[in-house]
């Protein structure tokens, strides 16, 4: 007895049916613009003889309004689940060769049953995004399974890292599913995402625009924030799912993959010190302070063309992996705006939920002064940042540069917000306010009575910066844990983050603190 052979070749043919959708001309075009082919895009995530798909056979109604029973290859969305770099993975990928990649019931079916099973046994979820939205020919179906995406996505919020990869149109609703996963990548030439494309907005609005400036990558990756990664192509936008995936845990439960093997390395760093300015009018790059802390100076920026007064971003710190979160004192002073404060707030809350320590780098003059700041809400901005790190239970290490004035000193995650140590550098001014501010404050009568009215302050401000914004004096009050030498300070932090990486904190119960939105 064996299995009758024209059974298995019936079910080949299907099986090459349903997989083979795409001529080699096709195929070629798309390779020259950067694009992968829905399937190549998962074969090149996972790795070899390891992915499993789901639902290769569902099928759409063929009957549906339009469709003149048309079929549409596993309707238009290859879903499963692999091993990328030894890491399980559950991944779907939208194909554009089908109808556009549109969405209909179905194709939300197969979604979120991988996203549920990705909830199931812990693991990461990347979706790959290439699709022209709901698929007008399903209606309310559509619809319909565009909300139960949204709230598949929502269960999973917080739970399992999810990353969108947005490798040609994201329109439509289709965009909010992006919006509330973890981290998107945008392919530089040819992602774009849009609730309302250019030909809607001059129809509603009479402007002209382009799929650019409403929806190309570098605009959500500078103006909008809604992109995480540009990518160049398709294979790089793989090649950064992999960077990512190597910092972060499989699920909420878990640690991130700290090795912790390495050694901690006493190795004092003079070539430090020569990134400091003399004068402290003079900006410090923070990037390269950011090299010499890191292990092997690499840091997976995040929103790195965003807001970038400040820098986030995930790295090791002796095999322990950190997210950083520093001023960047080269832009804008490094002053914390709205969108800065987003920024930082958004990635607290990430590391939190994925059990990252938090390792924050001051030199902040302050928040940015300004009516657009003002009335663009920057209190109610500025706010999720003391929540975010005041709701964040990590390991939350702290080191002052150089300026930590007032409410911007809080924001960057002070002892009162919970840092569980804070060191600070000679170099360190620990104030209320800066000293041109507090000296114009406190010392009116006597500058304009003064012959020379810039010289009075200049004296009046050193004296202020010595008298009270030395970090000795927060040492002395003991609001910080000790002054050391900035050479120590990769040390300082592998010694602090190894001692704190079991740390437990309790909190009241609730359901969730109400973040400022
Ligand atoms: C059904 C669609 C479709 C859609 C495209 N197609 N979008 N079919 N529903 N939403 C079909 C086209 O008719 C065409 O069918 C095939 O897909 C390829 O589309 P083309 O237009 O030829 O391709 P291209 O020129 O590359 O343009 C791609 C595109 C464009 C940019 C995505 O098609 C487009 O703008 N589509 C509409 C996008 C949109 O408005 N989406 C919002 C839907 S409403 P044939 O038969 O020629 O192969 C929505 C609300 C959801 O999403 C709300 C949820 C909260």
């Amino acid at each position: 007895m064996t299995i009758r052979p024209e059974l298995i070749e019936q079910l080949r043919a299907r099986r090459a049916k349903l997989t083979q959708n795409m001529s080699e001309e096709k195929l070629a075009a798309l390779h020259a613009k950067g694009l992968l082919s829905a399937r190549e895009r998962l074969d090149t995530l996972f790795d070899d003889g390891t992915f499993q798909e789901l639902g290769l056979h569902a099928a759409h109604n063929a009957t549906l309004f339009g469709m003149n029973g048309r079929e549409l290859p596993a309707d238009g969305v290859i879903a499963g689940s692999g091993y990328s770099g030894n890491i399980q993975v559950a991944a779907y990928s939208q194909d554009f060769s089908v109808l556009a990649g549109t969405l209909g019931k179905m194709q939300a079916r197969k979604i979120t049953r991988i996203m549920r099973h990705a909830l199931k046994i812990g693991v990461p979820v990347v979706a790959f995004k290439d699709s022209g939205g709901a698929r007008i020919q399903e209606g309310v179906d559509a619809l319909s399974g565009y909300g139960d995406v949204f709230y598949t996505n929502v269960l999973l919020s917080g739970v399992v890292p999810q990353i969108a990869v947005i490798c040609g149109p994201c329109a439509g609703g289709a965009s909010y599913s992006p919006a509330l996963m973890d981290f998107v990548i945008m392919t530089r030439h040819n992602a774009h995402m849009f609730l309302t494309g250019p030909e809607v907005i001059k129809a509603v609005t009479g402007r002209s625009t382009t799929m650019a400036e409403v929806g190309g990558a570098e605009m959500h990756a500078t103006v909008s924030g809604n992109a995480h990664f540009i990518a160049e192509d398709d294979q790089h936008a793989i090649s950064l799912v992999k960077q990512l995936l190597s910092y972060l845990p499989a699920n909420n439960t878990e640690d991130p993959p700290h090795d912790l093997a390495v050694p901690i390395d006493e190795m004092d760093d003079p070539g430090i010190n020569d990134l400091i300015p003399d004068n402290a009018f003079d900006p410090l790059d923070m990037h390269a302070v950011i090299r010499h802390l890191v292990d092997h100076g690499e840091l997976l920026e995040v929103h790195a063309g965003f807001a970038r007064n400040i820098i986030v971003g995930f790295a090791r710190i002796c095999g322990v992996v950190v997210g950083i979160v520093a001023n960047q004192p080269m832009v804008m002073a490094g002053a914390l705006d709205l969108d800065a404060a987003d920024k930082a707030a958004r990635f607290v809350r990430t590391c939190n939920i994925f059990n990252v320590p938090v390792v924050t780098l001051v030199d902040v003059p302050g928040f940015l002064p300004g009516v657009e700041q003002e009335r663009g809400g920057i209190i109610r901005h500025g706010a999720k940042m003391l929540s975010a790190y005041g709701s964040c239970t990590t390991p939350k290490i702290t080191v002052i540069l150089r300026k930590a004035y007032g409410g911007s000193y809080l924001a960057m995650c002070s002892q009162e917000l919970g840092a569980d140590m804070v060191f600070a550098w000679p170099t360190a001014e620990i104030a209320v306010m800066g000293a041109e501010a507090a000296v114009r404050v406190l010392y009116r009568k006597e500058l304009d009575q003064a012959a020379d009215r810039q010289a009075k302050a200049a004296e009046l401000a050193q004296a202020y910066r010595e008298e009270f914004a030395s970090p000795y004096v927060s040492a002395s009050n003991f609001y910080i844990t000790d002054v050391i030498e900035p050479g120590d300070t990769r040390w300082m932090l592998a010694l602090a983050l190894r001692k704190t990486l079991d740390k437990r904190e309790l909190r009241p119960a609730k359901k969730h603190g109400n973040i400022p939105m």
